[in-house]
């Protein structure tokens, strides 16, 4: 298939846009940008095309997919019944990087599901996105957009090659907000599980006054035979190729004597946090940036940077479990493939 690039990193291209609307429209696959991170879309009811997008990634057919609406209306023909605490998190977090799990309406199809009696839902804040799903009349599934168990793409560059000839559109926005796919919640007794944690932090929705549960598969190892509410962490994910070690301790100069030691004994490169960068002199270092934020929108995209540079190790600065800190440890460690170290 012919992949066509549409550039709306600095304009948007109304027409293109509807064009890229319409090839969802008829069945095939569009990359686009979200705030969290970019999607691998296809009319989330059409069952053959949603087939296109686990083929196009190697995705594991038991790992159901997100339905990705633009209005509010559009979710009354997916969803049973909404309760009055799914409502509060509709009106608090929509748009944006929240995910909630409903009951589902025989409409949605089961590969969407992957059988379970549930259906995942988003509204996205992205421009883009929104006008893409609008311009569709559909909802839009949507993984994020990477081969299985590789880093998410938060930028285009680094997932076009992945991805050429096997999707109609590439939809460029730039550098995408978040840089962390979107929390996913599900209510079960009137406490909010939180099943993926992400830029909606668990004090966000505590804030809102609700009591809120973290599954603690998060931080934990599967251990192949618990029930997982979502089944997304059973598997390998946001991976790189080159052996990759996460070490943390709340004693900043702990942290990073130990990162030193293993550096000695590998060719390594390092990601860290830049009030460290001057204390790895000779080894080389990839800059995280400073703040929570500024390191969730990075972490991806310096993954698969050091990846690139044939080291023997990744070594990676972890941040406190706390606030956004949570779900990006939630990445690290599973990118890490659970080489943590807490010291
Ligand atoms: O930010 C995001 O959520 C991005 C952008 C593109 O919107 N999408 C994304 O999709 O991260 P994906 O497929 O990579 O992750 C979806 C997660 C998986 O962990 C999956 O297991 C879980 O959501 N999920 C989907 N449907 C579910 C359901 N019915 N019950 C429980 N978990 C579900
Ligand atoms: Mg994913």
């Amino acid at each position: 298939m012919q992949t066509e690039y549409i550039d709306l990193k600095n304009v948007i291209d109304e027409e293109k846009l509807r064009e890229a609307a319409i090839a969802i429209k008829n069945g095939d696959l569009v990359l686009f940008p979200t705030e969290t991170v970019y999607g691998l879309g296809a009319n989330g009811l059409d069952e053959d095309a949603v087939k296109k997008i686990y083929k196009a990634k190697g995705r594991a057919s038991d790992n159901p997919l997100i339905l990705h609406i633009a209005k509010i209306e559009m979710i009354d023909i997916l969803v049973e019944n909404i309760n009055e605490i799914e409502h509060k998190l509709i009106e608090n977090f929509w748009p944006g990087p929240l995910t909630i799990i409903f009951k589902r309406k025989p409409i949605v199809p089961d590969i969407i599901t992957a059988g379970l009696d549930t259906v995942a839902i988003r509204m996205p804040k992205n421009i883009i996105a929104r006008k893409l799903i609008e311009y569709s009349g559909k909802p839009i599934a949507a993984p994020s957009a990477n081969i299985s168990g590789k880093p998410s793409g938060t930028l285009l560059k680094d997932i076009k090659e992945e991805f050429e000839g096997k999707v109609r559109y590439m939809i460029d926005g730039g550098k995408v907000d978040i840089g962390l796919e979107s929390t996913v919640v599900r209510v079960i007794n009137n406490k909010v599980h939180i099943l993926r944690p992400g830029r909606i932090t668990k004090e966000n929705i505590e804030s809102i006054g609700y009591e809120v549960v973290i599954e603690k598969q998060i931080l934990g190892e599967y251990d192949g035979k618990e029930k997982v509410l979502s089944p997304g962490i059973k598997y390998k994910h946001y991976a790189p190729d080159t052996k990759t070690v996460l070490v943390y301790s709340k004693e900043n100069e702990k942290m990073v004597s130990k990162i030193k030691e293993l550096a000695l004994e590998k060719k390594a490169v390092i990601l860290c946090r830049s009030e460290n960068q001057s204390q790895y002199r000779d080894i080389e270092t990839l800059n995280m940036g400073e703040s929570l934020e500024e390191i969730s929108s990075n972490i991806f995209m310096l993954l698969r940077k050091a990846d690139k540079l044939e080291k023997e190790l990744i070594l990676i600065e972890g941040v406190e479990e706390e606030g956004l800190g949570l779900a990006i440890m939630n990445r690290l460690i599973r990118a890490s493939g659970h080489n943590y170290i807490k010291l």
